[in-house]
């Protein structure tokens, strides 16, 4: 899938040429889970994945979209009907996008748009986060708006793209996955720390020191994903009130057990135990990866993964297998990533035992008689850019 593929498809179905083709990458987030919405911290990398997006204006109102992923069928929606819950699907994204434009006070005409993507879709890796950062830099130049021209302005089209997912799309997620796709650079993690909107690029090549990052999409779906992860997030909201601070991010790691003996449910004392010990693990991985320490990053990539499956309970019978199967070959560390409860786990590995611990993973779920997983090598990917 690539920009030439998104201008073809785009001729083939508008009978005109694009005026260009932009792109935005998948996201893995190596440490840092459910800690966005907790003002916390996050270390996601951009993947080599993308999705392509070639638009061109129109003048009349309508946003006419097409998707390989939806069978090149085009649908057709007017701006002014854009409103939350509406339109539903893949289709909500783009348009959410441009609601979220007009929103900042930023006319949208209209658009033609063709849409395609390598980035998997429902494996945890920000698919939709690449598509509405992709239509988003689309937009930013075609609308002459300049947001991706500058840091600050790339901050602001992630809050905006974060917008159209909360807003229309109804997903109510923390904006990591945006700030992925829209604010890294290649080679590097990037630290985001979401009470002050600051990131910072920390260099990530395993690959320099015969390491690979493996990501294992276990192609499970688990129902109730949505309903689950704002379960959290309001018990996270309900904790800090009752606690008297504005976010979790406010609980220092030295102040967690006298936090935890505030509070009586012992079900959001193990939430906070998370989100407080996972956002120190963020600053602790950062000081490996500066200091080339691996090892510990292994480590913290599987502390973080207890954490999660036993404090947070976001895992799953497939993502704990992975942890465990990666582990058991000699992985340097394992950990699911992104939301959890399906979708993708990541492990740190020897750049010469990827096969090994790949075949060891597919031999495990075809033992418990689950469908096979994906598993693939990553390097750290660039930004949200113009192709064509
Ligand atoms: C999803 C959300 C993110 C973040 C992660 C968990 O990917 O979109 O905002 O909350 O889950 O870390």
């Amino acid at each position: 899938m690539t920009a030439t593929e998104a201008a073809r498809t785009f001729r083939e179905l508008f009978g005109q040429e694009p005026s260009g083709v932009w792109s935005a990458p998948g996201r893995v987030n190596l440490i840092g889970e459910h800690t966005d919405y907790n003002g916390g911290l996050a270390l996601p990398i951009a993947l080599p994945q993308r999705t392509y997006a070639a638009m061109r204006l129109r003048d009349d109102g309508l946003l006419r979209m097409s998707s390989a992923h939806a069978g090149d069928a085009v649908s057709e929606v007017s701006l002014s009907d854009v409103r939350p819950g509406h339109p539903t699907g893949w289709t909500a994204y783009v348009a959410g996008v441009a609601w979220a434009l007009e929103q900042a006070g930023h006319r949208v005409p209209g658009a033609d748009i063709v849409v395609v993507s390598d980035v998997p879709v429902g494996a945890g890796l920000s698919s939709s986060a690449a598509l509405e950062c992709s239509v988003m830099a689309a937009f930013d130049r075609l609308l002459h708006i300049g947001m991706l021209g500058q840091p600050a302005g790339r901050a602001r089209a992630a809050h905006l793209c974060q917008l159209a997912e909360n807003d229309i799309a109804g997903a109510p997620t923390g904006g990591m996955d945006q700030a992925a796709s829209l604010r890294t650079t290649r080679s590097h993690a990037l630290l985001l720390d979401s009470r002050s909107g600051a990131v910072r690029q920390v260099p990530f090549e395993p690959e320099r020191h015969g390491l690979a990052l493996l990501v294992v999409d276990t192609r499970a779906e688990h129902a109730l994903v949505d309903g689950q992860y704002a379960e959290r997030r309001a018990t996270c909201e309900h904790a800090a009130e009752a606690l008297g601070v504005a976010t979790l991010r406010e609980v220092p790691m030295d102040g967690l057990d006298e936090a935890l003996d505030r509070l009586d449910d012992e079900r959001a004392r193990a939430r906070v135990r998370h989100v407080v010990t996972e956002i120190e693990r963020v600053v602790r991985c950062v000081a490996a990866l500066e200091d080339d320490d691996f090892d510990t990053v292994g480590e913290l990539f599987t502390e973080s993964h207890a954490s999660l499956r036993d404090d947070y309970e976001v895992s799953c019978v497939e993502l704990d297998l992975v942890v465990d199967t990666a582990l058991g070959c000699g992985a340097l560390g394992a950990r699911m990533t992104g939301a959890g409860f399906g979708g993708s786990a990541i492990a740190l590995v020897r750049a010469d035992e990827i096969e090994t611990v790949s075949a060891s993973v597919e031999r495990a779920f075809a033992d418990s008689g689950l469908k096979a997983p994906a598993s693939f090598a990553v390097t750290a990917g660039g930004p949200a850019a113009r192709d064509l």
